[in-house]
């Protein structure tokens, strides 16, 4: 039986206090749910990381930063090493939201510096790869896709992928105004990525985890979280309160028969 995934990033949004009131809920929430099937984890902001981390035990939900350089020190004004994050305890580092590269500029090859830099810091890699509505609208979506892939992970060793996770979020379909895709759209794409993945990596590619993410929901979650190449979802604004994140997973994962 696949291990499923299902975590949320909570964007700039939840104080520190209100960070650990959430993971300390959540995690009271869903401790009877089997974490040898599923996988849960919050990505929260930087500043609440550190207590984050204090606060509970990455067993039951592992914790992620939203971004990383890809240098360790250096003239990076703004900027978090690995190193920092390595302090505060967190074990999964997300690179390329959608964000990220829209709203801030990051491109592919940032983006491939900063999943090499995570992996060689020992941490998990959470690529977040997805195509733009103009690119639906041309039907390129794959090729998209497969272009963010290959060189977001050009250069990246074979054994550091058992440490490497990809979350599909189609860019038009993420936030207030984002449409979700439907279950048969994200399958597809799903399917593509994983064929992607075993071009590139022959031996291990089967084995990384990708997640959809966009507009995930109580109405939706069911349908996608039984499509054959999808293997978690990744939420954003129907997780913010835990108990409707406890919910959403457990109706997903009822639908997926656990
Ligand atoms: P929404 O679920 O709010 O669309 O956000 C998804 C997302 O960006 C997760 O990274």
């Amino acid at each position: 039986m696949k291990k499923l995934y299902f975590g949320s990033n909570l964007k700039m949004y939840k104080t520190i206090r209100e960070t650990t009131e959430y993971l300390t809920s959540l995690a009271r929430l869903t401790e009877d749910i089997s974490r040898e099937e599923t996988e849960l984890f919050i990505i929260p902001s930087y500043t609440a990381l550190e207590r984050a981390c204090a606060s509970v035990d990455q067993n039951l939900i592992r914790l992620g930063a939203q971004n990383m350089c890809w240098e360790e020190q250096g003239q990076f004004t703004g900027e978090i090493s690995p190193l920092m994050l390595q302090e505060t305890g967190v074990r999964l580092v997300m690179i390329g939201h959608s964000e990220r590269r829209h709203v801030f500029g990051e491109t592919d090859e940032e983006e491939n510096k900063k999943v090499s830099c995570a992996l060689q810091h020992g941490f998990t890699a959470l690529l977040c790869i997805g195509e733009t509505a103009e690119d639906k609208k041309y039907a390129v979506g794959p090729e998209v896709l497969r272009m963010q892939l290959k060189k977001g992970l050009s250069g990246i060793d074979a054994d550091g992928t058992d440490r490497l996770w990809v979350a599909y979020e189609p860019v038009w379909s993420i936030g207030v105004n984002g449409t979700p895709a439907t279950a048969d759209y994200a399958e597809r794409m799903h399917g593509e990525i994983k064929r992607c993945l075993l071009e590139l990596f022959p031996e291990t590619g089967a084995q990384i985890p990708v997640l959809y993410g966009g507009s995930v929901n109580p109405g939706n979650a069911e349908e996608l979280i039984v499509q054959p190449s999808i293997d978690g979802l990744f939420v954003g604004r129907a997780a913010w309160q835990a108990d409707k994140f406890n919910e959403l997973i457990r109706s997903a994962q009822k639908a997926a028969g656990r």
